[in-house]
């Protein structure tokens, strides 16, 4: 049985973050064989072309180095003014660079959105979609994953008490585990 090294990528830095309150619920559901883990991205400087030099950042190095030997990406976003925040996209601005040396190149990702409001983050989910083409990553299509009204999925000390989006995440974890197998080796 594989052990299969997961990063996660959460969109928020806030605490009591939806987001990542639904990471830590996935991370918890996961199958046999997949090990997600959390990779801090809030720390990174802004990407900077410049700074890319034999010595770039410590932070920079850090996440790459912690994301390299990860055999797949789940991204958890929240969506700011109908696309992306600024944390998450910088996270891969840093981990697709120097050229040719992406950590995300060809490993199988999955995305998840997340809003308080009735859309669930749609936005944010496809133009992170987007960017996973250029990366060329193959990205799980189904099932899709926007979690609209996520303020009242969770309990007062952040477990998560919606049984249809537990239902959901053991789904996509499933799927995402068989969208690996596939891609493995
Ligand atoms: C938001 N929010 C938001 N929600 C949404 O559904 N669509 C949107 O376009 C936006 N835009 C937006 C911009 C900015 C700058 C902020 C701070 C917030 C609300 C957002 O979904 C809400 O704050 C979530 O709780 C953020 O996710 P976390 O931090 O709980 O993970």
């Amino acid at each position: 049985m594989p052990n299969r090294n997961i990063a996660v990528l959460v969109g928020s830095l806030r605490n009591g973050s939806y987001s990542r309150q639904v990471a830590d619920a996935l991370i918890a559901l996961a199958p046999v064989g997949l090990k997600p883990h959390i990779v801090e991205i809030g720390d990174l400087p802004l990407y900077n072309q410049d700074l890319e030099t034999e010595t770039p950042p410590e932070p920079w190095t850090r996440f790459r180095n912690e994301t390299r030997a990860a055999e797949g990406f789940i991204f958890v976003t929240p969506e700011y003014n109908r696309g992306l925040p600024a944390v998450l996209k910088n996270a891969i601005d840093v981990g697709s660079r120097p050229y040719g040396a992406s950590i995300f190149s060809g490993k199988p990702a999955a995305v998840i959105s997340q809003s308080p409001g009735v859309y669930g983050g749609f936005g944010a989910n496809h133009q992170l979609r987007q960017s996973l083409v250029f990366l060329d990553m193959p990205v799980l299509q189904q099932p899709e994953a926007y979690l609209s009204k996520s303020n009242t999925a969770f309990d007062e000390s952040g477990q998560l008490t919606n049984e249809e989006t537990r239902g959901l995440l053991q789904k996509l974890l499933t799927a995402f585990a068989g969208l690996l197998e596939k891609h493995a080796g």
